[in-house]
């Protein structure tokens, strides 16, 4: 039993040396953040730009291996599927896709589930969901 213990111990501490680098905040031109009513900004600022931003909060949990992985792997993929801070850069081809897609996530997929765990606030209202699909849809349609 005491070895048991020991040996998660020893174990837990061993993984804190596999890191993961992720960046809070990268530098980013004001310029390239997608253009959207304070609406839907606020909407997205909440639920989505912890993982899809160059702005993102790494809770405590995030400085802590095991979660660390996963919030810091949530973040670095987040960021390469769709980064709204860098969103003016992306061809008009890639952003059309993306709007098609974001309307499909925000059905049920985002914010991913285990971080509405801890972020109860971002959870998405069925008026927030309409609202994101309708704008999703309508840039969709724009392009
Ligand atoms: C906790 C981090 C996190 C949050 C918060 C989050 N996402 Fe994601 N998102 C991811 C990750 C990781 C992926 C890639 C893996 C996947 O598709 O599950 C992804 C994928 C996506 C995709 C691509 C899906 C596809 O069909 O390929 C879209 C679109 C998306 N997110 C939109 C959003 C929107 C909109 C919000 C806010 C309402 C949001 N996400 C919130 C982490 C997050």
């Amino acid at each position: 039993m005491v070895k048991a213990l020991i040996f998660i111990v020893i174990m837990f501490i061993g993984f804190q040396f596999i890191t993961i680098d992720t960046k809070e905040n990268l530098p980013t031109n004001p310029k390239d953040e997608i253009a959207v009513s304070n609406d839907i900004k606020t909407i997205l600022k909440r639920s989505c730009y912890d993982c899809h931003s160059n702005n993102t909060t790494i809770p405590w949990y995030g400085n802590i291996a095991p979660s660390s992985w996963l919030v810091r792997s949530h973040i670095n993929d987040g960021r390469k599927i769709l980064n709204f801070s860098e969103f003016n850069k992306y061809d008009v081809e890639k952003q059309k896709d993306l709007f098609d897609r974001i309307g499909g996530a925000v059905v049920i997929r985002m914010p991913l589930p285990s971080y509405v765990w801890m972020h109860p606030k971002a959870e998405l209202s069925q008026e927030d969901r309409d609202k994101l699909k309708a704008w999703s849809e309508s840039e969709y349609q724009a392009r």
